[in-house]
């Protein structure tokens, strides 16, 4: 057994997944390998982890490369933290309460003595705070995840390790899933240093995935049976490797077999051009969804915020947007409070909400971030002020959002059965043709795409029934 400096419990688990599948078994390690039994394969764990994911959907990619690296080295991931031996974070600092929970989870876990660490954007930036406060084992930034099973199985005692590393993770596949609908991050990092935001401080510079590697993982996920496959970045529109920027990735990736559905996420509205939609409306797998975070529709917050767009500009590519795909599902990300927003700019911003009718929006309050530029500017609005602001913007958005989904009530759609819908036995989450969520009202093999009618709302969200024939 070469794990022998380790103590904790060895898991033997009966798989029906043969030995071929992990392939990505790196060599060296022979004891977490396979005995064959027939159908049936044996796989020795040597250790059970918890890994929880806080922030946005690039932890959320991240962490299928995590759960790789964590099974490849004979970790087991259990789905409750009781049953662990050791819990791993992939934190978030965009805001303080991301940080708050974060850091209230490590010590409880610590408390409860399980081995923690804490890994992502809040390690890079809050790593020598949380060591004193001892508030993990171990604190690793986005780049340093490749420690994560040596810390875990007591190997590297290091600590903090080299937290000036930049990664891209090409070269990793990411864990099995029996899920239909997968990510993927084709670049990392952010150089757009928006005043509010600690993205570029905690990811680093932008880097692109070398188009190779990218479609090793592609194909890997539509091996196993993905269908639809989002493409990442903070900034994806700026996405570029050598001579392929993200139009011409998101065409190659297109006519990869097996691949029905592709998105991508998040669009900088500056960095939209009227060239790449056109191309955009040839690529029949493209969702017809566009996630473009407005922020503020105040010129002058804008301007404060350094988003390098105006509102006119913003609403002029929405409507080039809404002309190569008039069926288009739009969402946005809107941000109350920050700093000298007055009560005239937050108006501007309700106003826009009607007008330009977003189907969903992310909507925050301003969440003082040190290290930023707008930390330091005068004129903060009272924390009250901005959680009012925040109420008065979601009852319009909501109230936009319903008014968007009662206008489909009646039709009939083709949907895509993408996961067993969280609450209520016998539904599923589905999606129309431009990734607007529906439940459906019955069960479906997930994957599946058939014909519904939507027949009304409960609360905001859109019921489906299906219509008797199934279309793939
Ligand atoms: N890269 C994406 C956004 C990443 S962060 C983009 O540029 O659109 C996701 C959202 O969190 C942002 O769009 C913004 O609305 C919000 N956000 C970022 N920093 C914040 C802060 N300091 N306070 C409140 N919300 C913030
Ligand atoms: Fe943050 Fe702006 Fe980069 Fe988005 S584009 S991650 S908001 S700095
Ligand atoms: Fe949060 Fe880091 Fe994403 S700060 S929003 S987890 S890039």
């Amino acid at each position: 057994m070469c794990y022998g400096d380790v103590t904790g419990v060895i898991s033997l688990e009966l798989g029906a997944q043969a030995p071929g599948n992990y392939e990505n078994t790196p060599e060296g390690y022979g004891c977490y390998g396979g005995v064959d039994y027939g159908a049936r394969f044996v796989r020795i764990f040597i250790m059970d982890c918890f890994l929880k994911v806080y922030g946005c959907q690039m932890n959320a990619a991240d962490s299928h490369l995590v759960s790789r690296l964590l099974a490849d080295a004979g970790i087991r991931e259990v789905s409750e933290p009781s049953e662990a031996q050791a819990v791993v974070l992939l934190t978030c600092s965009v805001r303080q309460h991301a940080e708050d929970r974060a850091w209230g989870f490590a010590r409880t876990m610590r408390g409860l003595g399980k081995k923690v660490i804490l890994a992502g954007c809040m390690g890079k930036l809050r790593g020598n705070e949380l060591v004193r406060e001892g508030a993990a084992d171990f604190v690793l930034g986005p780049d340093e995840y490749r420690r994560i099973p040596d810390l875990l199985l007591g190997r590297d005692g290091s600590g903090q390790g080299n937290p000036e590393s930049l990664e891209t993770y090409g070269d990793l596949l990411p864990a099995t899933t029996n899920s239909v609908s997968a990510s993927v991050a084709v670049m990392r990092g952010c150089n757009n240093f928006c005043t509010y935001c600690v993205v570029p401080y905690a990811r680093g510079p932008e880097r692109s995935i070398a188009y190779p590697d990218l479609e090793r993982q592609l194909r890997y996920l539509l091996d196993q049976g993905v269908k639809e496959i989002f493409l990442l970045g903070q900034n994806v529109l700026a996405y570029r490797h050598g001579d392929m920027k993200l139009i011409e990735l998101l065409e190659r990736a297109a006519r990869l077999e097996g691949l029905d559905r592709l998105g991508f996420l998040t669009s900088h509205p500056r960095d939209l051009s009227c060239e790449m939609i056109r191309r955009m409306a040839d690529i029949p797998q493209l969702l017809h969804f566009f996630h473009l975070p407005l922020q503020s529709a105040s010129d002058r917050v804008l301007k404060q915020m350094r988003r390098g767009y105006g509102l006119a500009e913003y609403e002029e590519k929405i409507g080039w947007v809404r002309s190569a795909f008039p069926d288009v599902y739009l969402s946005t990300d809107l941000m109350v409070g920050f700093p000298g927003e007055s009560e005239e700019d937050f108006e501007l911003t309700l106003d826009a909400v009607r007008r330009i009718g977003f189907d969903f929006a992310y909507m925050f309050a301003y969440s003082e971030r040190p290290g930023t530029k707008a930390a330091d500017m005068a004129e903060k609005v009272p924390v009250a002020e901005r959680k009012r602001r925040l109420a008065e913007l979601i009852d319009r958005q909501n109230e936009v959002t319903r008014r968007r989904a009662e206008g489909l009530v009646g039709t009939e759609e083709e949907v895509f059965v993408a996961a067993p819908a969280p609450r209520g036995k016998g539904a599923m989450l589905a999606e129309l043709k431009n990734y607007r969520p529906v439940i459906l009202n019955h069960t479906a093999r997930l994957g599946q795409r058939l014909q519904a009618r939507l027949v009304g709302l409960r609360g905001r969200s859109i019921i489906a029934e299906p219509l008797a024939k199934e279309v793939a």
